[in-house]
């Protein structure tokens, strides 16, 4: 009886002190981001840095809502009413006036983010939870540059956001106890599951996940077999939903790359080494899916798996 009061107690605690949730960056994590929390009721600010990034991320999320209502798990006026729950902002100061938790998904350059952090520290009251959707850059570093460490923590959502249930809540050297109790429990509102981890490079999705694409590209790269194959043999063989070179494409190619070089700088270990043919490939901007060629080839509309050119069996003469 007590056990259950006491949880009922946490669960009014959460809900009545995070109603407004402010989200830096509309790009692909960010509208994500600010699609499932307008979804669950949250009041959400969206703030890019100009209005078209804002258009076009509205754009997205009311297509990404579409999708729920063809097939029957939400309604017109959920959705609806979910849109009617996201503003948009352009002036940080404006977007996080009243937030009681900012989640900031911009992009992934550490430079950028220890300003943002500084800038949201003098912006928002004291007792703001500062959140970063970072996939690989420390918490502890982002949070040395605020006066708050202890309410400075990850939440690093997956690719597509609205469809993956992990959020890999990450504590800073310093996050506290109780903001990250509140944070797991705010992700369980969300429809997520939560798990908590450490502030150590790569923390444990991207030091687990990377690794294997990185050897899936160095697979490639000697010759062991060519595209198709080794995205078949993970698939069918793993039950992976789609093979490590295609998420890699999925992902970016020059995310991928950036996070092995989290690694390999942070542990100092060559294990960690990115594989030469993965730097080749981002020095020449194919950066998988967004530049249109990766180690496969996109066309708009079109969900056909085409391998890229240069990966193709050339046929013997
Ligand atoms: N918003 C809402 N719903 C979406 C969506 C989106 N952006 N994208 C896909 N969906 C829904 C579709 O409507 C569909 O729903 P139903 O099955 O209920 O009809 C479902 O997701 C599957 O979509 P599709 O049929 O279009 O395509 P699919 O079956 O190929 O699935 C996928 C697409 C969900 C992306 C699947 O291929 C997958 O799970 N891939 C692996 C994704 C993954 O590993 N993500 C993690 C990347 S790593 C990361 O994000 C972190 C990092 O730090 C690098």
């Amino acid at each position: 009886m007590s056990a259950l009061f006491a949880t009922l107690v946490r669960f009014l605690k959460i809900k009545a002190m995070i109603k407004k949730v402010s989200v830096i960056g509309s790009g692909t994590m960010g509208n994500g981001i600010a699609h499932v929390f307008a979804q669950c009721g949250y009041e959400v600010s969206l703030i890019d840095i100009n209005d078209k990034a804002l258009e076009k991320a509205l754009a997205t999320i009311g297509k990404n809502f579409d999708r729920q209502v063809a097939k029957g798990s939400i309604t017109e006026a959920d959705k609806a009413k979910a849109l009617s729950n996201i503003k948009t902002f352009t002036k940080m100061e404006d977007g996080v006036k009243s937030a009681d938790l900012v989640v900031e998904a911009a992009t992934e350059n550490v430079n950028l983010k220890l300003d943002i952090f500084k800038q949201l520290d003098s912006l928002c009251a004291s007792n703001v939870i500062l959140a970063s959707n970072t996939s690989s850059i420390s918490i502890t570093k982002i949070a040395s540059v605020t006066k708050r460490a202890d309410k400075v923590i990850g939440m690093h959502f997956m690719n597509p956001v609205p469809v993956m249930k992990l959020v890999e809540v990450i504590r800073g050297y310093s996050t506290s106890d109780d903001i990250t109790a509140r944070i797991m429990e705010m992700s369980k509102n969300l429809g997520k599951i939560p798990v908590e981890v450490n502030d150590y490079p790569g923390f444990v999705a991207n030091r687990i996940l990377m690794p294997m694409i990185n050897e899936a590209i160095y697979t490639l790269y000697e010759g062991v077999a060519g595209v198709t194959e080794i995205d078949t043999v993970m698939k069918l063989g793993m039950a992976h939903p789609m093979g490590p070179l295609q998420l890699a494409d999925f992902i970016g190619l020059d995310v991928c790359l950036s996070i092995m070089r989290v690694l390999h700088d942070g542990f100092g270990n060559p294990k960690y080494a990115p594989c030469p043919l993965l730097v080749n490939m981002v020095t020449a901007g194919n950066l998988g899916a967004k530049s249109g060629k990766g180690f496969y080839e996109y066309t708009a509309g079109s969900k056909d798996l085409v391998v890229a050119e240069n990966f193709r069996k050339k046929e013997l003469a």
